[in-house]
């Protein structure tokens, strides 16, 4: 499989937004020329905050995500799109478990404001829910 963008088969209505690696990245065919297209990552595909391991093929598959977008956004320097790789924190769904330290409403709405915010800022941004910024 090639991973160049205009290789990328024709992405269904952002449906797959949250399948990482590639779902979101195919999701920017289908994303207004000066809309945000804003991906759910996750702190885990920090490759410099990595300091603990565990998680390594979820944590592989967010920082190929990252790295897949840091070539979308290099290669379309000029787009006017917002682009962002959005940290949610640890959050209580089925994949983040029970145990997890946030509820949904305790780190989406967060995260909503956050993308909403940025609207209209172009290049790529990595970003927490409070619009902090992630190391790479
Ligand atoms: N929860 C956390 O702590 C956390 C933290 C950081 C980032 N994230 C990211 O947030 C996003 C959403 O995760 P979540 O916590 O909301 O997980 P979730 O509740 O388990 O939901 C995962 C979603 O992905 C869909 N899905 C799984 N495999 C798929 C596939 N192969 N193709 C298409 N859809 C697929 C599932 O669809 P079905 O219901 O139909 O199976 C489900 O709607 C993910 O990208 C995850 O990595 C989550």
């Amino acid at each position: 499989m090639s991973w160049r963008p205009s290789a990328a088969p024709p992405a269904p209505p952002c449906t797959n937004c949250g399948t990482p690696p590639a779902g979101g990245w195919r999701s920017s065919t289908c994303t207004a020329p000066n809309g945000t297209l804003a991906i759910t990552s996750s702190g885990q595909g920090s490759v410099a905050d990595n300091e603990g391991g565990g998680f390594e093929i979820y944590r592989a598959s967010k920082a190929a995500l990252n790295q897949l977008m840091r070539s979308y956004a290099a290669r379309h320097h000029d787009d006017g799109r917002t682009l962002l790789l959005m940290a949610p924190g640890w959050v209580k769904t089925e994949l983040g478990g029970s145990h997890a330290r946030f509820t949904i409403g305790e780190s989406i709405p967060h995260l909503v404001t956050t993308v909403d915010a940025q609207h209209g800022r172009t290049g790529l941004r990595y970003l927490d829910r409070h619009g902090r910024t992630v190391a790479w």
